[in-house]
């Protein structure tokens, strides 16, 4: 028999993806034809030119053919060679094999070292899962908090649209609640609560409140009194949190530093708020996204929940080993003193500078355009400037025009979200320091003639 479309469940039908859109499609289509296209529409690091590190892909390599250690031991540093080796062993068949559902204890471990050393806080190996990158980890909670059609999970706008998406998916309702753009898009309480209150005067049982940070689309990194106000926000109405933190790498902006929820939810005690955290090797310096590494750490959630947490993870087995072994390079990164370090650190720092440049100058140059405003990026890979539209005109014909006529492939804020009223769009900082100051300049002249 053949599946016709009318067969198929109605939550697929609904589910929208605009990273991946209509006009990315297109831009697919003209690239085809010839057009030179620049791809901002997606934080896909390496296909943009970012270098893997060193570290990381020495370790793979060893990881994925154990034949080249004896090989290697003339070529690769000794460090490399034994990170590569205590994967092995960890995982006790190689990558070729499944692991425990949760992911190799070993790495686990690591993980939870890894947060230790960030946040002095202890995390139970247990209560972390390695996953096929973040994404994954994001649809399990998810799964597992939306019970029934009235469940709603608090996402913020703009959104990152796994998010709106999987809500979707699972039959869910979104709750959105807006960022403040006039204030570097940073969460207000006022904001929190009347989205609540919208939310639960509309019947809507809201379970749960997704924060990202720092921000997708937005660029904003949130400040510890933030973070802490939106802990006591749950607390007070009985919410979990989930913390989407991929970008902790990313921050750019003087003074700006990254804080992690668990760090402040230990630090208020908050035992009567679930928080789940989410890390990934796609972003910060390792822009592995095809390696689909990642893990969650939850705190505060019952053993019986626990169990189920662990069944689903066991329903697909368990989360790919290139992309555990990634995290476990991730988390452990060579110290000072070991031979691995000095490259480390020297491509780290040509990384992180190389998107802190190309963040300032995309946003010096857009804010120099008339007819576009947008805030700094304190951190992630984007921007998301405000647009003025000529009368009759969405953002998505914006974004459509602009792909037509420069080749500058985008993605309309309507994708994300944004409040009534306004347009905009999201780029990513992350094509090479020349072509940035290209897409500044065809940006400009585009919206001179569009307007
Ligand atoms: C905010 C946010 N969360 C999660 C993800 C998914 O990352 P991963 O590749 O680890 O699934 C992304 C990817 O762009 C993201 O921007």
């Amino acid at each position: 028999m053949t599946v016709h479309l009318n067969e198929i469940g109605p939550a697929v039908l609904a589910t929208e993806y605009a990273v991946r859109g209509p006009i990315v499609a297109r831009a697919a289509e003209l690239e085809q034809q010839g057009r030179e296209i620049i791809f901002c529409n997606i934080g896909n690091p390496q296909s943009l030119g970012q270098k893997p590190l060193t570290w990381n892909r020495q370790i793979l390599a060893l990881c994925e053919y154990p034949e080249l250690m004896e090989l290697a031991a003339n070529v690769f540093p000794e460090d490399a060679i034994a990170a590569a080796r205590a994967i092995l062993e960890g995982t006790r068949y190689g990558l070729g094999a499944y692991s425990e559902s949760r992911g190799v204890r070993f790495i686990r471990e690591a993980v939870a070292s890894y947060i230790w050393e960030r946040d002095g806080i202890v995390t139970d190996p247990d209560a972390i899962m390695l996953t096929d990158g973040a994404s994954k980890g994001v649809q399990t909670v998810l799964r597992l908090l939306i019970a029934g059609p009235g469940d709603g999970i608090m996402v913020p706008i703009p959104q990152y649209p796994l998010y709106s998406a999987s809500i979707t998916l699972y039959r869910g309702k979104m709750v959105p609640y807006y960022l403040d753009e006039a204030n570097d898009w940073k969460l207000s309480r006022p904001m929190l609560e009347s989205a609540l209150a919208k939310a639960l005067a509309e019947g809507t049982r809201v379970k749960a409140i997704c924060v990202i940070n720092p921000g997708n689309p937005t660029g904003g990194v949130l400040d510890e009194a933030n973070i802490r106000m939106v802990v006591e926000f749950a607390q007070e109405h009985g919410l979990s949190i989930l913390a989407d933190e991929v970008y902790q790498e990313n921050v750019y902006r003087e003074g700006d530093s990254f804080v992690s929820f668990a760090k402040v939810h230990q630090a208020l005690d908050a035992k009567d708020v679930s928080l789940f955290s989410f890390h990934s090797c796609s972003k910060g310096l390792l822009g592995e996204c095809g390696m689909r590494g990642g893990y969650f750490e939850y705190r505060n959630v019952p053993e019986d929940v626990s169990a189920q947490i662990l069944k689903l993870q066991s329903v697909c087995l368990c989360a790919n080993l290139v992309g555990q072994a990634a995290v476990y390079a991730m988390v452990h990164p060579p110290k000072p003193g070991m031979p691995s370090h000095p490259l480390y650190i020297q491509e780290r720092r040509t990384i992180l500078e190389a998107l802190k440049l190309r963040a300032t100058l995309l946003v010096e140059g857009l804010n120099r355009i008339e007819g576009i405003t947008c805030n700094t990026i304190a951190g992630a890979m984007y921007a998301f400037p405000a647009i003025t539209l000529p009368p009759g005109r969405t953002d998505s014909d914006y974004a459509m025009a602009l792909l037509e006529e420069t080749g500058i492939c985008v993605v309309p804020g309507s994708g994300f979200g944004q409040a009534e009223g306004t347009a905009h769009f999201r780029t990513t900082i992350l094509p090479p320091t020349d072509k940035i100051q290209k897409v500044v300049e065809a940006i400009g002249a585009f919206q001179r003639n569009y307007r």
